[in-house]
């Protein structure tokens, strides 16, 4: 038998447990032994829940207890997290997270340990759901060497930017079904704003580029400015509006951000609805790999951790390598990427369109009859800090939305 303890009975928590309920003979087949959840530690009470005769409130009976060896951490956060997990760890206890923002502010210090200890720091969970993604970085890939990363790391904002599409809804209402949903925190800043994007892609580009991307390099924006007009728009040059999280290497320099792209409707990552993610890697031999599935939500994720809990149980005294260095990994900034620009402006076309080609050369412009007060245009491909040079001389610029 192999004692489990769970830190945190949230949503994914709960569903951790419940997925080693309801799957167990499968799971124990897979595993080689008997999985059994000994502990679930939470700070509330829960009578007559399934976990009530195993709920603590005290984590160092999970700490000081020999008989479980691998702790599952799903309270997300930093802190306490960041502590429980490391005294874990260094008590020669494996780690299974789905904590993104854990994993990308300590995660290297933590494989270190879990190296050091023979044991394991397994985080499949914390970038994109349930989609395998950290484990084919990790192994399956290591032939080649990686030149990219793009894809759609946020279930909530996709979800938002869907039903913005689909319904026609502004993003307020989008964003109150996302909540009344469950998708969306009532503080839904870390999605929208795109923090969590941003800690997914810092994740994944460490594990691809073998040394730590620090996320607060990585240029972020959010969804919250776009609106229900900017959709209009994206539909009328056959495009749908997705926040996009992408790093590469180009000529041994590394880029990285996080940002809403217009992506035209042939592309596959316009056809990525609802809470799903996807992910495209390329390599330089490979091409192009692309992965696809549910990117959020209680026993998709959960299943995900709990994978990594099989893991964790077949490996018990053996560590599993995975090559992410303390060495930072130095960005440079996306000032001088070449892309087209969509701008949308506040007043009469006449008014200004001469301007607008004396700064851009040949623009497209773009008239829908929903932008009664305004008009758009797409400019010729040309770099970021020359765009944003030309766009200070256009007046009254309500937004911009890049090009994928
Ligand atoms: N808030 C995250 C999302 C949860 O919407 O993608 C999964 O990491």
């Amino acid at each position: 038998m192999i004692n489990i303890a769970v830190l945190g009975y949230g949503t994914i928590g709960s569903g951790v447990v419940e997925v080693i309920d309801r799957n167990n003979s499968s799971i124990d087949g897979k595993t080689g032994d008997n999985i059994r959840v000994k502990h679930v530690l939470d700070l509330r009470d829960f009578p007559g829940d399934r976990v009530e005769s195993i709920l603590v409130h005290d984590f160092d009976i999970i700490l000081n207890d020999p008989e479980v060896k691998i702790v599952v951490e799903v309270m997300g956060g930093v802190e306490p997290a960041y502590t429980f997990v490391k005294k874990c760890l260094l008590a020669g206890k494996s780690v299974c997270t789905s904590n993104k923002e854990l994993v990308a502010a300590h995660g290297p210090e933590l494989i270190k340990i879990a190296k050091d200890k023979s044991i394991n720091f397994l985080f499949e969970a914390s970038v994109g759901g349930a989609i395998p993604i950290i484990r084919p970085l990790c192994s399956s890939l290591t032939a080649d060497r990686i030149l990219e990363i793009k894809g759609i790391l946020n279930g909530t904002t996709n979800y938002i930017l869907t039903q913005m599409d689909v319904e026609g809804w502004d993003f307020d209402r989008a964003l109150s079904k996302a909540q009344e949903l469950g998708y969306a925190e009532r503080n839904p800043e870390a999605d929208i704003e795109g923090y969590d994007a941003c800690r997914k892609i810092a994740i994944l580009s460490s594990l691809a580029f073998g040394k730590s991307v620090n996320y607060e390099d990585i240029y972020t924006e959010g969804i919250s400015k776009i609106t229900a007009t900017d959709i209009k728009y994206a539909g009328k040059m056959d495009c749908k509006i997705k926040l996009l999280a992408s790093s590469e290497n180009i000529d041994g320099k590394y880029y990285a951000m996080v940002a809403p792209f217009l992506v035209k409707s042939s592309h596959p990552l316009s056809g990525v609805s609802g809470v799903f993610n996807a992910i495209f890697v390329k390599g330089s031999e490979i091409d192009d790999v692309m992965f696809y599935g549910s990117g959020a939500g209680k026993l998709p994720t959960a299943c995900a951790v709990v994978a990594d809990v099989v893991d964790a149980a077949r490996h018990l005294n053996e560590n599993i390598q995975t090559i992410w260095s303390e060495e930072g990994l130095e960005l440079t900034g996306s000032e001088n990427a070449t892309r087209r620009f969509f701008v949308r402006v506040f007043g009469k076309r006449s008014e200004c369109e001469n301007r607008i080609k004396e700064e851009f050369g040949a623009v497209d412009f773009i008239e829908i009859p929903e932008d009664t007060d305004g008009f758009g245009f797409v400019t010729p491909a040309l770099a970021e800090k020359s765009f944003d040079a030309h766009l200070a001389n256009i007046p009254n610029v309500s937004g911009r939305i890049r090009f994928e």
